[in-house]
């Protein structure tokens, strides 16, 4: 067994009424990686995700996350595991202090550390001057920064983010996408990053995944699936032109 492989699937499949939502997926994620997923509205790749962390059952097919048995051992992989999805709720009538407070609680973090810790996030994700602010007032860029807050409260080693930066404007887009990109080189969080965007996903991704219609039809580096499409490389590829020709292809 190869060690480095936090995140791992084989023949994983969901079916929802006869309808295959995921087919017959089997892929890998390595410690410390940044792992783009992408595919058209519908592919899958949510219910991927809710899988792996035991929120939905596979139909057939196994998953193992740190290990872990998603399906058995779901609590365990949530308490590791961080999960941005792709619609956050939130108390609007709570300040970005008391939201994070209340999730500090709820994941029984102790009461001296809360404090400290608290700020130590909000300036992580830029939002110390908005910790008196009620979220009803926050634009959407800032209440995806204080997701991940949140989800960084309980110091995962993996986080999934499900097209996070959907509905912002380029600016707050880049400014998410660094943020991501600096848990993974820092913290050395292993990400799993969901998104439409595909110049965020080529910038930060080490490997990424396609799946089209429940199909995972491409996986490895930006590299590899250029030379799988394109043949010897006499320029660089984006990832843009390359998900094109495995889109029109599928
Ligand atoms: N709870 C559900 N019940 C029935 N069908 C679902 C459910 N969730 C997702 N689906 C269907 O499964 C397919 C994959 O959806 P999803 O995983 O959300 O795709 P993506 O995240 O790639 O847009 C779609 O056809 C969607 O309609
Ligand atoms: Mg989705």
């Amino acid at each position: 067994m190869d060690t480095s492989i936090v995140i791992e699937t084989s023949h994983l499949t969901k079916a929802y009424d006869g309808h295959v939502a995921v087919n017959d997926l089997s892929f890998h994620i390595r410690e410390g990686e940044t792992f783009g997923f992408l595919g058209p509205n519908g592919a899958g790749k949510s219910t991927t995700l809710l899988m792996l962390l035991g929120l939905t059952q596979p139909t057939s097919g196994i998953a193992s996350v740190l290990g872990l048995d998603p399906v058995r051992q779901a609590r365990e992989v949530k308490k590791i595991v961080g999960f941005l999805p792709e619609n956050v709720g939130f108390y609007g009538d709570l300040n970005a202090e008391e939201s994070l407070r209340y999730v500090a609680d709820l994941n029984g973090l102790d009461h001296h550390r809360i404090r400290s810790r608290i700020f130590e996030l909000l300036e992580l994700v830029g939002l110390k001057k908005d910790a008196h602010k009620k979220l009803a007032v926050f634009s959407r860029g800032m209440k995806q920064r204080l997701g991940i807050a949140e989800v960084l409260i309980k110091e995962p080693r993996i986080i999934f983010f499900d097209e996070p930066t959907l509905g912002l404007d380029p600016d707050g887009a880049i400014k998410l996408i660094e943020l991501i990109q600096s848990l993974n080189r820092e913290r050395q969080i292993t990400v799993l990053l969901s998104s439409h965007h595909l110049h965020h996903v080529q910038k930060i991704s080490h490997r990424v995944g396609i799946m089209i219609n429940g199909t995972l039809v491409a996986q490895g580096t930006i590299n590899e699936l250029a030379r799988e499409k394109f043949g010897i490389e006499e320029r660089e590829y984006s990832l843009e032109e390359i998900y094109m020709k495995y889109f029109q292809e599928a």
